[in-house]
């Protein structure tokens, strides 16, 4: 505080002094940035605490990820929540506990699996779980097929999440077949792994927003146990364009100004089709990497081997043939 009201002073004293001239209106404005700056420093610690290096590479893997403007937002709600739980804990304040269960809601390839996997990472640097790697599961991994083995898969399953998170894919699927079916038993077994490890385990549900949202709808108990929730909103046409440009370049690839045509104009196509198999970034990632082998077929077949040409996808490399599989409609 001490520095920002120095500096305060200091700047008005020089004001007082200072006749309107460019050069002087400049140094106004220099003077009042570094007011501002250290104002900003003062009133948000957080700002210029320290961030561990191996935190600041997840925020910043985090942060690379196209769109996803609500994920990041709540990530950040997370970080300052463990951070403000601790110093309060420090004082023998009041505090809840931590509840990090998660229910995250949208279509194949908005980026779900990953957001949890960087979470997971993140949640171990903050020391809020111990391990914090990924365990991605869906109902067969669960559910058996006889009394007394869906218990013993869930168990199974639990154990190897431990220190970290368990992310079940689809998680209305455990309630098909309603309460005669081994589903049940699923969820009550991750129920109780919830309550008895509270610090060493955080659940995601993930799956699509409607059958999401009506499978909670559904189990009133288990909706009040996740108290977080976001959605992945499908990708825009640019979107989609910026995640696969960043793909090309991570791959040390170029598009030339056809090929970026093309893929534009055929996202649009495969956007306003609404079909209900189009995969998002992962439909993306799949076209890219069919590219990446076209175009090696091409650069073999042609015995062109430049630096350059190694680089380049064209608009044929992206372009479907006949009678292959189309994997603009390709199911995962
Ligand atoms: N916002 C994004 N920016 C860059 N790449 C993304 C983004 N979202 C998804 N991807 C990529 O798309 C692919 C599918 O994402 P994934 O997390 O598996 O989706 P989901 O779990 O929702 O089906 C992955 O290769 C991922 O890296
Ligand atoms: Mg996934």
């Amino acid at each position: 505080m001490k520095q920002t009201a120095k500096l305060r002073v200091t700047y008005r004293m020089e004001d007082n002094q200072l006749q309107p001239s460019p050069e002087n209106a400049s140094r106004t404005e220099d003077a009042l940035e570094v007011v501002a700056k250290t104002r900003q420093a003062v009133d948000e610690p957080h700002d210029v605490m320290e961030t561990p290096p191996n935190l600041q590479q997840l925020i910043n893997e985090l942060n690379r990820l196209v769109g996803l403007g609500n994920v990041k937002e709540l990530v950040r709600e997370i970080r300052a929540y463990v951070e403000i739980s601790r110093r309060r804990q420090s004082f023998q304040l009041k505090n809840d506990g931590l509840v990090l269960h998660m229910v995250f809601k949208g279509n194949p390839g908005t980026g779900k699996t990953t957001v949890a996997r960087i979470l997971g990472k993140m949640l171990a640097e903050l020391q809020v779980l111990p391990k914090g790697h990924l365990v991605e599961v869906e109902r067969a991994d669960l559910v058996g097929e006889f009394i007394g083995q869906t218990a013993q898969r869930t168990r199974e399953q639990l154990k190897k999440a431990m220190g970290g998170i368990l992310f079940i894919d689809e998680a209305y699927s455990l309630a098909r077949g309603g309460n005669k079916d081994f589903g049940k038993e699923a969820i009550d077994t991750l129920v109780k792994a919830m309550e008895d490890n509270k610090n060493d385990l955080i659940l995601i549900l993930a799956g699509y927003e409607q059958e999401m949202e009506k499978f909670l709808r559904t189990n009133p108990g288990l909706r009040s146990r996740f108290p977080i929730h976001l959605n992945f909103p499908d990708y825009s046409c640019n979107e989609l364009l910026d995640i696969a440009l960043m793909m090309i370049k991570e791959r040390q690839y170029q598009l030339t100004a056809g090929a970026l045509d093309y893929l534009r104009r055929h996202l649009q196509e495969q956007i306003d089709k609404n079909t209900s198999n189009f995969s998002n970034a992962r439909l993306v990632r799949n076209l890219i990497e069919r590219a990446i082998r076209r175009q090696a077929l091409r650069l073999v077949d042609k015995r062109i081997y430049g630096r350059d040409e190694l680089m380049q996808i064209m608009r044929e490399d992206l372009m479907a043939t006949q009678n292959e599989v189309n994997v603009w409609t390709m199911p995962d």
